[in-house]
């Protein structure tokens, strides 16, 4: 079976269980600060397990993108090493809410692998939960009843809390589980070895494939589990294990879904992919895995960068590029190649990534070059370190390389090695733990766990139309950050925006008889709307009156609505390949991020300004469809991003012909906006452009400013005609310069004269120190004049340009070479009277200071060192 139709058989059968087949989630999370990247496929239905949101449909199934490389679920380090953990992986998941239970979702995965898919039964091993005590949980024998109708009882094993309780995070949805392992070995093996000994021990041919969680408890901070409402299902199914069975291999590198992949490396790299230990094979899968992770990454709208996940992203192609770099000895960029090769393959299933091919190519080609070119500068600071004859290279060098130049510690051991040195690991761990414990005490955030108040049903927020309303807590939990205590707070209805779709959270108060808390900020959390105050409210019990600070509303929604217009105009200017890729949308100021392959034009800039504010003009009122089929929206020509989750309905802004879906608050015409400034244009990674701007009194403010400048250098320059006046000006320093440039030569000739009488010996060199009354440039012709002159000679000059103050240091070949004299390094000591720095090469060193007063005793420090040396 191609992997394509191992996927559909999933879904087919799992529709024909009445499942509804949904999207995959984005592999980036937005709004979970718990969670950087989906790492599991219940991760979209945190909430609905919790009791936080209600489920559309009791049961769905996907294939989900996954990524495992933070946090609790990490398998970073053993990628590439073996032949079945990956960074981004599918999962095949089924899940009921609140609805089926353990005996159906036990007897479907069964039906499912050994009657659609074929498996071999002998070959399958169960293991179920075997109980924990610290917990209070006993063995989960009602699985094991389930399973004993497919399977006979010996092979059914019980786990522990480690192998079958599954949790998402350290806190969330839990539960035990029940896991179906495959024995992948010949007949001969088997029979030797009995399967159920190597269940759970890492042995590459007798893996998990699925795992079905009963999901029963909420895990709190305190560690206590607490039952959830509802009990639920939720199952995964590692689909590139699953299609290594089904293809008869025993490494998922094997399948059709790497093969691709790893054939185009061996085509680039001329290495020969053998399916062993080697370095160079696992160098091979290392980046057929990273490519596919960092691809998709960029498709859902994260690039990398230096914090959060956009540094996750970031360190997982450095550690491709590292291997390429180290055993395949790719010195040259070609990671960015493997796209086409990706899209070929997956495209058609995941189009985000076909439709963006360009942008993912060209920022990994990017990532690519800026990292070969740190590991070069590291390799050059590396051979300084070990020119030192040190036969263990220190913790604190190691560590320099790595902190300062971004060079991996295992790349850094291994050239060591090469060269038959060794480094102080210990010491690099102590420095490593030194640095960690100064980044923890910077970012130190506790969370408590929620104190409910009322049980009420899902917060609901009405700030699209309101902008205060009656609330009452429903929950709320202290929070500690950078030592200071705060509290977040959720209400039943809220008027406060949460953080999101780029524009930043409402801020505002909470009030009841003269008691007032601010809240200074509002966030999402998975579906919960998170209010941040300053403190707790006396009575957490009663009701409040939440009011938004509406002036600080209004010109935030000013500079969202103009971001949709803005948008619009970029299309209609730069083209249709023009793609959001983030936004800002702050009371003060606009930020759009968005794809385009090449600076935007000045005259590109002035034109998208002028549409903008045309399409303000024009005054369209705000048309919003607050829950519009999904599909239908897309078919009137809405906007949609990648990377964006959007449930089956959707929220769609109509301004004209500008339509988007967007969940953010809106003006409720344009003209509101009054006016639009972009103030400016810049590069934020390759291929991606930012346009920053502002609107209303901000922009009339720039464009005062702008006045204001111009004002003042008429006034300056005594002419209303500034062009006329600056074109002067450049004129006239031209001629000034011609001018003083003439006198010099003429100052040089005289003074060249009359030094060369001047030349006396001091300690057998013939010497000129003193001040001269020129110039930088004189003095260098002065200089080339005198030792062109003579066959010998050591001369040092100072001179002064008002507040400035210049030294140069000149000598002729025979005092290098005789004297092993060099005058950029005596330069450096001497320039130090006159406050300046400078350098240059052993026969010829200038240095510029700000202090005139100091050249005499910087002459002086010449002629003490000539007579000294
Ligand atoms: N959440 C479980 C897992 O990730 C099953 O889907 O293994």
């Amino acid at each position: 079976m191609k992997s394509a139709d191992i996927r559909q058989a999933f879904l087919d059968f799992m529709k024909s269980r009445t499942h509804r087949i949904v999207d995959s989630a984005p592999m980036v999370i937005q709004d979970d600060p718990t969670l950087m990247f989906t790492n599991a496929g219940m991760n979209q239905f945190k909430d609905i397990f919790l009791g936080n949101s209600e489920p559309k449909h009791p049961r769905v199934a996907n294939s989900q993108k996954c990524l495992r490389v933070s946090g609790k679920h990490n398998d970073l380090e053993e990628v590439g090493v073996d032949t079945y953990h990956h960074t981004m992986f599918e999962m095949l998941g089924n899940w009921s809410f609140g609805d089926y239970f353990k005996e159906e979702a036990i007897d479907w995965a069964w039906e499912l692998l050994t009657d659609v898919y074929g498996i071999e039964k002998e070959r399958l091993y169960i293991t179920v939960f075997g109980g924990d005590e610290k917990d209070g949980l006993e063995a989960d024998q009602e699985a094991r009843t389930f399973w004993q109708k497919h399977v006979p009882n010996q092979r059914i094993l019980d786990f522990d809390r480690k192998d079958n309780f599954w949790e998402m995070g350290e806190t969330g949805p839990c539960g035990p589980c029940s896991e179906i392992h495959i024995d992948l070995r010949s007949e001969a093996e088997r029979k030797q070895v009995d399967g159920a000994t190597l269940v759970n021990l890492d042995d590459p041919r007798v893996i998990e494939i699925w795992n079905l969680v009963f999901m029963e408890f909420n895990r709190k901070a305190d560690s206590s589990l607490h039952p959830l409402p509802h009990k639920h299902i939720d199952t995964g199914m590692g689909f590139e294990r699953l299609a290594t069975v089904l293809q008869g291999k025993t490494s998922n590198y094997d399948t059709d879904i790497f093969q691709p992949l790893i054939q185009a490396i061996e085509k680039r790299s001329g290495k020969k992919y053998q399916a062993s230990d080697s370095q160079v094979d696992i160098a091979l899968r290392v980046i057929a895995d990273h490519v596919r992770a960092v691809s998709f990454s960029i498709a859902d709208g994260q690039l990398p960068s230096n914090t959060g996940a956009g540094y996750v992203i970031r360190r997982i192609l450095r550690r491709a590029v590292r291997y390429a770099y180290s055993f395949l000895e790719m010195r040259e960029p070609f990671i960015h190649e493997l796209v086409a090769v990706l899209v070929t393959q997956m495209g058609e299933h995941f189009t985000e990534l076909k439709s963006q091919e360009e942008l993912i190519s060209k920022v990994i080609k990017e990532e690519e070059e800026s990292f070969l070119r740190t590991l070069s500068r590291g390799m050059e600071r590396l051979e300084t370190i070990t020119s030192g004859g040190e036969k263990v290279i220190p913790g604190e060098k190691i560590f320099e390389l790595y902190d300062t130049y971004g060079f991996p510690v295992d790349l850094t051991a291994l050239i060591l090695r090469e060269q038959g040195l060794d480094l102080d690991e210990e010491g690099f761990k102590a420095e490593l733990e030194k640095q960690k414990a100064r980044s923890r005490k910077d970012a130190t955030s506790v969370t408590g766990d929620w104190v409910v108040v009322k049980e009420d049903d899902v917060e609901e927020f009405v700030g699209y139309d309101q902008l205060e309303a009656d609330v009452h807590l429903t929950r709320y939990r202290e929070v500690e950050q950078k030592g200071k205590t705060i509290y977040q707070l959720v209400f039943n209805y809220t008027p406060f925006y949460p953080e999101g779709g780029g524009q930043v959270g409402d801020t505002g108060t909470l009030e009841r008889d003269g008691e007032v808390v601010r809240i200074l900020d509002t966030k999402k959390e998975n579906n919960l709307i998170i209010h941040f105050a300053e403190s707790l409210p006396k009575d957490v019990g009663s009701d409040y009156k939440a009011r938004v600070d509406a002036e600080k509303r209004q010109r935030t929604e000013r500079n969202h609505s103009v971001t949709h217009l803005l948008h619009k105009a970029l299309r209609e200017i730069l083209g249709d390949h023009v793609q959001q890729k983030g936004s800002l949308v702050h009371p003060d100021y606009l930020r759009f991020d968005f794809s385009h392959f090449s600076k935007v034009e000045d005259e590109q800039v002035r034109d998208i300004e002028v549409r903008v504010n045309e399409l303000i003009m024009q005054d369209d009122h705000l048309d919003e469809k607050r829950n519009i089929p999904l599909q239908e929206a897309l078919d009137q020509g809405a906007l949609a991003l990648f990377g964006e989750k959007y449930g089956d309905t959707v929220r769609a802004i109509r301004f004209g012909e500008s339509m988007e879906l967007c969940g953010g608050t809106h003006v409720s015409s344009t003209g509101t906006i009054g006016l639009f400034k972009i103030t400016q244009e810049t590069s934020v990674a390759a291929g991606i452009r930012r346009i920053e701007a502002k609107t209303a009194q901000a922009a009339l403010a720039v464009m005062h400013q702008a006045e204001d400048t111009v004002a003042e250098a008429k006034e300056l320059l005594k002419n209303p005609d500034l062009t006329k006046a600056i074109q002067d000006l450049i004129h006239k320093n031209q001629a000034l310069t011609k001018e003083i440039e003439e006198l010099n030569s003429l100052k040089v000739e005289g003074l060249f004269k009359e030094l060369k009488s001047q030349i006396s010996e001091v300690n057998g060199v013939p010497a000129l120190v003193r001040e001269v009354p020129l110039d930088a440039k004189a003095v260098k012709d002065l200089v080339f004049r005198l030792k062109d002159s003579t066959q010998s000679i050591f001369m040092v000059f100072g001179y002064a340009d008002g507040p400035k103050a210049g030294l140069t240091v000149a000598m002729t070949e025979n005092l290098v070479k005789e004297k092993g004299w060099n005058a950029g390094q005596l330069i450096r000591d001497w320039a130090k009277e006159i406050e300046g720095g400078g350098g240059g090469q052993p026969f010829l060193a200038t240095a510029g200071g700000k202090k005139p007063e100091g050249i005499a005793s910087a002459l002086n420090k010449a002629r003490v060192f000539l007579e000294e040396a």
